[in-house]
């Protein structure tokens, strides 16, 4: 069985290769799919976003990195794919996932969806939090893989470990 495992990847956390390295040991083959969406900007462009994903998940031979554009479940017919993979975090991610699960079941029914719980500790973690770390100097090498982290300082020009804080009174 082929599962995708759809996302905007911006980047890639610790809780996403979590997930994608678990997927590895359950499905033949897990397809990690950056979405391409020409309405966000990005903090890395999708090219980069790939690079970032194949250096950190090299280890796993049935997983392989591509990028979309459109409908997801288009772009898993095209693919094959049986299972449209998500991680599931907190409460507050449930509705959202559950509206797209459901949304995409009327677009194809042969397409399932399955939710991997993220483990305990990546619970609060997402790819917004970690750049909004990153933007105040703080460090991030606990929360993304040791490659993405040096991405993250060389584009916001920082260096770890975290700049002091501006205190104004
Ligand atoms: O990492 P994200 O941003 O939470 O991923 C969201 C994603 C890419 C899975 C979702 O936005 C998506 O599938 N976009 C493609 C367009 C689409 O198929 N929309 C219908 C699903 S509701």
């Amino acid at each position: 069985m082929i599962a995708i495992y759809p996302g905007s990847f911006d980047p890639v956390t610790l809780g996403h290769l979590d997930i994608i390295e678990r997927a590895s040991r359950l499905f033949e083959q897990v397809i990690v799919s950056v979405l391409c969406n020409p309405r966000k900007s990005p903090l890395f462009d999708v090219p980069h976003r790939i690079a970032q994903i194949q250096a950190c998940t090299g280890h796993l031979p049935n997983v392989a990195i591509e990028s979309f554009t459109g409908l997801t479940v288009e772009y898993a017919r095209l693919r094959g794919a049986g299972v449209l993979l998500r991680g599931l975090r907190v409460l507050s991610d449930f509705e959202k996932e559950l509206q797209m699960a459901h949304t995409n079941k009327t677009l194809c029914d042969e397409l399932e969806t399955v939710f991997l719980a993220t483990s305990t500790e990546y619970s609060f973690l997402s790819s917004s939090v970690v750049k909004e770390i990153a933007q105040f100097g703080g460090m991030v090498d606990h929360l993304v893989p040791v490659n993405v982290a040096q991405d993250i300082y060389r584009c916001f020009n920082k260096t770890p470990p975290a700049a002091t804080p501006n205190i104004t009174p």
